[in-house]
């Protein structure tokens, strides 16, 4: 089995060259061999490999940059999606794709289900709603998972900056009224393993999934574990607990013009994906944890 693993070197796609190795031989090209801004380029890459798996782990993923580059996001997050979902359609691959909480506005109290409907607040999730739909229009077999708040010790997320800002600075602002849950990449690409066998063993039919940790917190909530955490394991920090400020979303905004609006509910409900694989996916502390344990504090540039 061939596998075209398109963002390979992000936070889930390195996670997914580990996970998916046993599916057979995995490409994975670099943004430079393959930019999915460019149709063209993309559809010779799909064109030459011929895989008989498309994962699609890219995306353009920076929230805030994207308000003023929904041109681009929408290229890489939409237009790319289509064009994988055109070519997996007409030469019977399956694509395996990612989407996002923020698809949602977090409107609603409950943990949103598959079937609620989306309503992005931004244009990272207008433009993920738009792959989304990419897809289903495509009518390719394919599986797409959506997840929320990925961290992982590769890359840039949440975790690693509050690990910077705490060697860095004394007091930090951090969201408070925004909830969810934070996903490891690693338990992404193990559950997306998992998936893909079941997939073949016709116990679980394509569609779209939730897929994050279980247990919710606020960004306030994550940043005082991870420095709770990280001080626990001997890291030298300038900030201490009662540095970290919990603000709500609209002054935080307010204070820092170019930010995106963000769901304050990005729960998800995963229970269609659990049941069906006989799965309880993890709480969120427990990934967490594990990252926090294998840094090396010392040597934290
Ligand atoms: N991060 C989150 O909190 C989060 C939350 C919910 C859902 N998701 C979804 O999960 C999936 C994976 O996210 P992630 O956090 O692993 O992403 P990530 O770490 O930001 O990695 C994104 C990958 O996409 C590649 N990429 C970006 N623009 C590209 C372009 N023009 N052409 C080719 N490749 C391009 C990047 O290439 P380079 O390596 O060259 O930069 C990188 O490998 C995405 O679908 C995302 O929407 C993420």
């Amino acid at each position: 089995m061939k596998i075209l693993l398109f963002g390979g070197n992000g936070q889930i796609g390195h996670e997914l060259q580990r996970t998916l190795a046993p599916f057979g031989r995995i490409v994975a090209p670099s943004r430079s061999e393959a930019d999915l801004t460019e149709a063209g380029n993309l559809q010779a890459m799909l064109q030459t490999q011929a895989p008989d798996i498309i994962v699609n782990a890219a995306a353009y993923t920076a929230v805030d940059p994207a308000e003023s580059n929904e041109t681009t996001a929408f290229a890489v997050n939409a237009t790319a999606v289509e064009t994988m979902a055109r070519y997996a359609r007409y030469n019977g691959s399956l694509l395996v794709h990612y989407s996002t909480d923020y698809v949602f506005d977090g409107t609603q109290s409950a943990a949103y289900t598959e079937l609620d409907a989306p309503n992005p607040l931004n244009a990272y999730g207008r433009t993920k709603l738009a792959g989304e739909l990419a897809l289903q229009q495509g009518g390719c077999h394919a599986l797409t998972f959506r997840t929320s708040w990925v961290f992982s010790s590769h890359g840039r997320n949440f975790i690693r900056t509050i690990l910077k800002l705490a060697r860095e600075r004394e007091t930090i602002d951090v969201v408070s009224d925004q909830i969810g849950a934070p996903t490891s990449a690693e338990l992404v690409a193990d559950v997306t393993a998992l998936a893909l066998a079941a997939f073949h063993a016709d116990a679980l039919p394509e569609g779209l999934y939730h897929l994050t940790a279980s247990g919710s917190t606020s960004w306030y909530g994550l940043a005082c574990y991870v420095v709770q955490q990280a001080q626990a394991h001997g890291a030298t920090m300038k900030l201490g607990l009662d540095g970290i400020r919990a603000v709500r979303s609209t002054d935080y905004r307010r204070d820092r013009p170019g930010t995106a609006t963000r769901p304050r509910n990005s729960r998800l409900d995963c229970s269609k994906l659990t049941e069906k694989l006989g799965l309880a996916l993890p709480h969120w502390k427990v990934h967490v944890d594990r990252m926090l344990a294998q840094i090396d504090y010392g040597n934290e540039g």
